[in-house]
């Protein structure tokens, strides 16, 4: 096991009903002025907006409203929502929705304070020293941005999707999560965060740092937990205690505890963040499509860690040949995938091989000539991983 520092700040408010203290976690954590912001509405449609605001105005907590991020969003946002956070003198981020949204006033709350333009921080120019704190209400299980310190933000120009990671500035101070305030969710966007949710686990399992026993039951169990909560929501996508499962599990995911003490790989995520940046697909369903290409190409070499997993999570009988089970592994996977409604191949995601090339250059142009750590990778193995997800 390797040495490690974990910072995990954020105060979890979890439960039925939990988005009636969001005021009251306001006020504890010192906001006096604050901006919301939100998506493309479904928070409206639902009522939430209704019901958070109330909680603020009892408070008497003034606040400022910016709606309108999008899925996979865009620096145009975080730009408008700088310029009306310093005009408001707003002091405290209310992200209320997902990944997408949470990222976007991540991305204020670092930009606010900062003279220069905030991609500096995304582009690696300047590492982030301030950020306005921020609170988060959320209402999809997927990103595990309520207790991450990164920020995913696509640079229009050249549509470039890159990812800030700062190890403290900025960790949400409080996340309110109500497992009801999922049963909205569209059935592609439930399966999508649940693939979303797995794959930060594979992103740390997989890793080739010995002496991790802990971390693996961890990742495991986690795992374990997801695939037979997954099939009780395609049986009823109301049920609170499935839902409420999924949620903790995505923020277990993603929270840092299950890549602890051990070497992470990263490499599938910045695969099918090209991917969302070209064709604006859903980032889990990029991932339902890379994930599975990459176990089939690394399979030969990493056997041994992939014939774990298909049998500790997939139930592979032990046949005594990892590459064996490793394989069988991975059709388990593919199927359950399937079973949620997930895409596998480029065409299903409106990806096109022709485009594959262009692909790896902007892959490797953004995150270096070799990416991964468990299997390091370089432009021709990018270049195969992606023809794979076009057959499977
Ligand atoms: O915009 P609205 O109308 O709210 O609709 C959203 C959006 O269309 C909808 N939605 C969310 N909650 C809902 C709901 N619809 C009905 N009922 C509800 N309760 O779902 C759609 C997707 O929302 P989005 O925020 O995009 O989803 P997600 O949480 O999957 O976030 C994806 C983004 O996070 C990034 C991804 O790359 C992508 O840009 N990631 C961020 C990470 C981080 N910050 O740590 C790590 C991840 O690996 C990931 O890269
Ligand atoms: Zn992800």
């Amino acid at each position: 096991m390797n040495d490690f520092l974990y910072y995990s700040p954020t105060e979890f408010i979890f439960g039925h009903n939990a988005e009636a203290q969001t005021a009251e976690a306001l006020a504890r954590h010192g906001a006096r002025r604050v901006l919301i912001v939100y998506g493309g509405g479904s928070i409206v449609r639902s009522g939430l907006l209704d019901r958070v605001t109330a909680t603020l105005r009892e408070r008497q907590i003034p606040y400022a409203l910016l709606g309108g991020v999008q899925p996979n969003p865009l620096d145009d946002k975080v730009r408008e929502g700088i310029a009306l956070a310093r005009r408001e003198k707003t002091d405290f981020l209310l992200p209320v929705g997902g990944g997408s949204v949470i990222d976007t006033a991540k991305a204020i709350a670092c930009g606010v304070p900062y003279e220069g333009d905030f991609w500096d921080f995304f582009s690696g120019k300047r590492a982030v020293e301030e950020a306005l704190p921020v609170g988060v209400v959320l209402t999809i299980p997927a990103a595990g941005s309520e207790a991450s310190g990164n920020s995913v933000i696509t640079l229009r120009q050249g549509m470039q999707k890159l990812s800030l990671r700062t190890p403290r500035a900025l960790r949400p101070r409080f996340a309110v999560m109500d497992p009801e305030l999922t049963f909205t969710l569209p059935p592609e966007q439930t399966a999508a965060g649940i693939v979303d949710m797995m794959v930060h686990i594979f992103e740390r399992y997989f890793t080739n740092t010995p002496d991790c026993s802990l971390t693996d039951r961890l990742c495991e169990g986690a795992l374990c937990s997801i695939v037979e909560e997954a099939r009780r929501l395609l049986h009823d996508p109301r049920d609170y205690g499935a839902r409420a499962n999924i949620m903790w599990a995505g923020t277990i995911a993603h929270g840092g505890i299950c890549g602890t003490g051990r070497q992470e790989d990263w490499a599938s995520h910045f695969m099918e963040h090209e991917l969302s940046a070209l064709y604006n697909v859903t980032h889990g369903a990029g991932l339902a499509v890379i994930v599975p290409a990459w176990m089939e190409y690394i399979a030969g070499e990493k056997s041994g860690k992939l014939a774990q997993f298909a049998r500790r999570v997939m139930q592979v009988p032990d046949n005594g040949d990892t590459l064996v089970d490793a394989r069988e592994g991975i059709r388990r996977l593919k199927a359950f995938f399937r079973e949620l409604g997930m895409p596998l191949t480029f065409r299903e995601i409106g990806a096109r091989e022709e485009d594959i090339p262009e692909l790896v250059r902007r892959l490797h142009l953004h995150k270096g000539p070799v990416i991964g750590a468990f299997r390091p990778l370089g432009p021709a193995d990018t270049e195969a991983i992606y023809r794979l997800a076009c057959r499977q």
